[in-house]
């Protein structure tokens, strides 16, 4: 059967919103919950959590999954899910915990005895006459009675310095007996903000990198939505996605969107492989002017070099991150540029979902695949147009 509405795609092309199916994050889910689940059930646990993967991987998609299991299962626990915008300088995280401890602060103080209500005593802690050690005491009560959960997105955006003062913050609380835990979430840059924050900023946190799905997880993230709606794929069409779709989540749904589209159109409830090579012409463009939107924030020099140290990717396969240093290097010498630049654009590489490196690999790991790809094909292309205007006769050159 199939609906008669286009509203009821079930696939989420896009950024921040929850998958049908979570596919293939069952081990990450796992580590997760170890210390989110533990916390919950009132324990003081030994470690928070950074999560960090490139743009796309399934990030949000993870907190939004922990927040929902925590809030069916763990009613007593507070959780909160914050994007790091509101945590913009350090006496933020001061606030967000003063505003957590509520009640069980002014309980703890009993400030009616100075004609304080509530407000007044948030006053009192934003004029700084509150001291810290109250409210961590406030705090841990509460968190006795209602473990506090801080899942923080797009963590890679934070200050170092609120970095280090919400694990701070975190692990003075739990050394105090209140059960209270951090996840932060953001892109790779993630880990050299938190580093800069302290040194053993990574020992410090349960840490796990999230990439791209294996084949078997990305036909289930395909085949298990489908299926609920009494759609079907065969099997050479659900191959033929999940090569193109090289395992990004993003890219997933964007293929699950438009072959429900088609299916609705054409009023049909099962895809064959003439369907995806309809759908793959809209899949193409719409990942080209994502890609050709990255591309655009590298110009002039650093866009020939980025073409450049592509190339030689291509030809010598993916390399350590020492080595991708030395050969910015030598690209910027070879442009007559100076090699402090280095550190800039191996930064950009990263920022712009180029390279990035899977905890415990030595070897870099482009952050899209296919992006590479683009990155070729753009090369050549202008390769070829530089040759037709030498065929012109050069003019304007
Ligand atoms: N494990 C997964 N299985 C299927 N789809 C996923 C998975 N993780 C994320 N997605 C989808 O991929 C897209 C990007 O996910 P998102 O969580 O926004 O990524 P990030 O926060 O890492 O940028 C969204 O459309 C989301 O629904
Ligand atoms: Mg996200």
């Amino acid at each position: 059967m199939v609906s008669d509405s286009l509203f009821d795609n079930p696939f989420t092309p896009g950024y921040r919103i929850p998958p049908p199916y979570l596919a293939g994050r069952d081990e990450e889910r796992r580590r997760i919950y170890e210390l989110v689940g533990a916390t919950a059930s009132r324990r003081c646990v030994a470690k928070d959590i950074i999560i960090y993967g490139p743009r796309g991987t399934g990030k949000t998609a993870l907190l939004r999954d922990i927040s929902h299991r925590i809030e069916t299962e763990h009613k007593n626990a507070t959780i909160l899910l914050i994007p790091a915008i509101d945590l913009e300088a350090s006496e933020d995280v001061g606030k967000l915990l003063v505003r957590e401890v509520g009640r069980p602060l002014w309980e703890a103080m009993k400030p009616e005895s100075f004609g304080l209500n509530w407000q007044g005593l948030e006053a009192k802690w934003n004029k700084g006459d509150l001291s810290l050690s109250s409210v961590r005491k406030g705090l841990s009560a509460k968190c006795q009675r209602n473990p506090l959960i801080i899942l923080v997105d797009e963590a890679h955006t934070l200050d170092s310095e609120v970095c280090r003062k919400l694990f701070n913050e975190a692990q003075t609380i739990r050394g105090i007996g209140g059960p209270m835990v951090v996840v932060l979430a953001g892109k790779p840059q993630l880990v050299g903000v938190g580093n800069r924050s302290d040194v053993s900023f990574i020992e410090r946190g349960e840490t796990i990198s999230v990439g791209l799905l294996d084949g078997e997880s990305s036909a289930q993230a395909i085949s298990i939505p489908l299926r609920r709606e009494r759609m079907e794929i065969d099997g050479e069409a659900l191959q033929r996605l999940v090569d193109d779709a090289q395992g990004y989540p993003h890219y997933l749904q964007l293929w699950g969107s438009e072959i429900w589209k088609l299916a609705k159109l054409k009023q049909k409830n099962h895809i064959d492989a003439s369907d995806i090579s309809v759908v793959m012409p809209n899949v193409r463009k719409e990942r080209e002017a994502a890609y050709a939107e990255r591309f655009n924030s590298w110009m002039g020099q650093d866009r020939l070099l980025l073409q450049k140290i592509t190339g030689r990717l291509s030809k010598s396969g993916m390399v350590a991150e020492p080595r991708m240093e030395e050969m910015i290097t030598e690209e910027l010498k070879i442009q007559g540029r100076q090699e402090t630049e280095m550190e800039r654009i191996y930064g950009k590489m990263v920022e712009t979902d180029y390279v990035w490196r899977i905890r415990g690999d030595k070897t870099l790991m482009p952050s899209i695949p296919s992006f590479f790809g683009f990155l070729r094909e753009a090369e050549r292309q202008k390769i070829a147009e530089r040759k037709r205007e030498s065929r012109r006769g050069g003019a304007g050159s």
